[in-house]
């Protein structure tokens, strides 16, 4: 019985390991990573506690980061940046701050890329990259162009035996027609499996389980369609306003800013068919299948899909807000808040609205997509319980509190016929020895590995454009709706949904 017992054990054991192994990431070539608009806020606060996190578990091993920017900073003082922000002291912070240097200039001026020439080959020999070469661009993106029209200049785009690749930050581009230079300006120099256009809502671990749910699982596909799904929600929330970003955000509103990027990606991940297998073509080729059948807007009859609105001031847990307009300190027409509704003509679709709203300065920060599913088609409990369910639904909640839940009816114990609604809940943190991954780390690990799967290809960044573009012209002056501040925005998103015999649901309290 004992050995027995033991067979079974060490099976299990067996089986475990190698999942654990399965599980763990390759580690990447030897490469330098090169950021330029490395003294700015992603910089510090993203990119390089990810680098170091990477460090850490050893996924870097032999690199280097070349911080660029136009500071005046030698490597040390790079250096003690790097370390104010790391907040750390271990002994592996100094081990990682060795690998780190800087090199000051002007983006538009052939010394920087002369300096960056020699300077990678140094560190490329001390550090015994293989003249591997990852260029992060982080900086604003008017300076995208000479950047990379300097890198071919100096030949630094090149691969050989080696790799030269270059993850480029949204806002790529600010309409169809600014994107599609810029793709067409990187693509003089590079080919598209050098370029990584980085979405980190890709990287989200939740988001990446979308696929994982959908397709490792039989129980939903059959009814992931329009004979069972009534509608989809999405709600991306946030309290935040615009802080410090407001230059950005003036010329940028909410519309680019979320929906055309992050948005669209989740709605495509929920729609798309099964792709034959997890190569990142097929995942983007189904992905944009999902935007071509996107119903286009009718720009003359907007209202009925799109609501666009601003805050004004009010209070978020207690404490005031300003209106957007004090923050910007002039008359604006941004908007910090869009709901709109999508129509995907295809087969599995067809009829079943998808319903977005996203804003700044609500109630509360909320990333959660909800499958609403149709009511039983006839109840037999009507003659006893004339009151409607509440839908089944599976709630995915993208952050915080990663997990997802599944809304049921069941019997409440008690009284023959007492129905209620009952949640089954599955929360990452109370499941796995969860400490989320930044969505950084996964994606710069991705773009060491020549993984371009959680990337955005050209394509698909032009058809979202294309997609969005015709309602930001059509908005141009045109008037928006004002909500408070710690609100769930106007209430013409409320219309927007109401008027087709829905509301927007909050599972909180369920
Ligand atoms: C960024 C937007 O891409 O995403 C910001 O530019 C927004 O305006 C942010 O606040 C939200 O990201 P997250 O990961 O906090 O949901």
């Amino acid at each position: 019985m004992k050995n027995l017992e033991g067979d079974i054990m060490g099976i299990i054991e067996n089986k475990i390991g190698s999942v654990v192994e399965l599980c763990d990431d390759p580690t990447p070539e030897p490469a330098g990573i090169i950021i330029f608009g490395a003294s700015g806020d992603l910089s510090f606060r993203k990119l390089i506690p990810s680098m170091y996190k990477l460090f850490k578990n050893r996924k870097l091993i032999d690199f280097y980061i070349l911080g660029v920017g136009r500071s005046n900073f030698s490597d040390d003082d790079f250096r003690n940046k790097v370390l104010e922000s790391l907040d750390f002291k271990q002994d592996v912070v100094k081990k990682f701050i060795e690998h780190i240097y800087f090199l000051s200039g002007d983006y538009d001026q052939d010394e920087l890329y002369i300096n960056l020439k020699e300077k990678i080959n140094i560190l490329n020999k001390k550090h015994n990259t293989k003249n591997n070469k990852l260029f992060y661009f982080a900086t604003p993106p008017n300076v995208y162009i000479p950047i990379i029209r300097h890198l071919g200049k100096f030949d630094l785009n090149n691969e050989d035996e080696n790799f030269s690749r270059m993850v480029i930050e949204k806002p790529f581009g600010n309409n169809l027609e600014s994107a599609k230079k810029l793709d067409c300006e990187l693509h003089k120099y590079l080919n598209e499996k050098q370029i990584y256009r980085i979405d980190h809502y890709l990287g989200k671990e939740t988001v990446q389980n979308i696929l994982m749910m959908r397709f490792a699982n039989i129980v939903f596909e059959p009814i992931w369609n329009y004979k069972y799904i009534d509608h989809v929600q999405i709600t991306v929330s946030e309290e935040l306003g615009v802080e410090n970003r407001i230059g950005y955000f003036e010329n940028t509103g909410l519309l680019r800013d979320m929906v055309q990027n992050h948005i669209l990606q989740l709605l495509t991940l929920i729609a798309i068919e099964p792709p034959a297998s997890l190569d990142a073509n097929m995942i983007h080729d189904e992905k944009m299948k999902v935007l071509k059948s996107i119903r286009r807007f009718n720009v003359d009859n907007l209202d009925e899909f799109v609501v666009r609105g601003q805050y004004t001031d009010g209070y978020i847990n207690n404490e005031f807000k300003k209106s957007y307009i004090e923050e910007v300190g002039k008359n604006s027409k941004t908007e910090t808040f869009v709901a709109l509704k999508l129509l995907i003509d295809n087969w599995r679709w067809s009829g079943v609205p998808f319903y977005i709203r996203t804003g700044k300065r609500l109630k509360k920060k909320l990333s959660e997509v909800s499958i609403v599913f149709k009511d039983v088609p006839h109840s037999i409990f009507s003659d006893f319980y004339p009151v409607k369910f509440e839908p089944n639904a599976l709630v995915i909640r993208i952050q915080p509190d990663e997990g997802f839940k599944l809304i049921l009816q069941a019997k409440q114990p008690g009284s023959k016929i007492c129905i209620n609604t009952l949640n089954m809940e599955f929360k990452y943190r109370n499941f796995f020895d969860y400490e989320p991954q930044d969505a950084y780390e996964r994606l710069i690990l991705d773009a060491l590995l020549g993984d371009q799967t959680l990337y955005v290809r050209n394509d698909i960044m032009e058809e979202s454009w294309k997609l969005v573009t015709p309602i930001l012209e059509r908005w141009e002056n045109s008037d928006l709706y004002y909500y408070p501040s710690g609100s769930w925005g106007p209430k013409e998103s409320d219309r927007l949904i109401e008027k087709d015999g829905r509301r927007w649901r909050n599972y909180e309290n369920i």
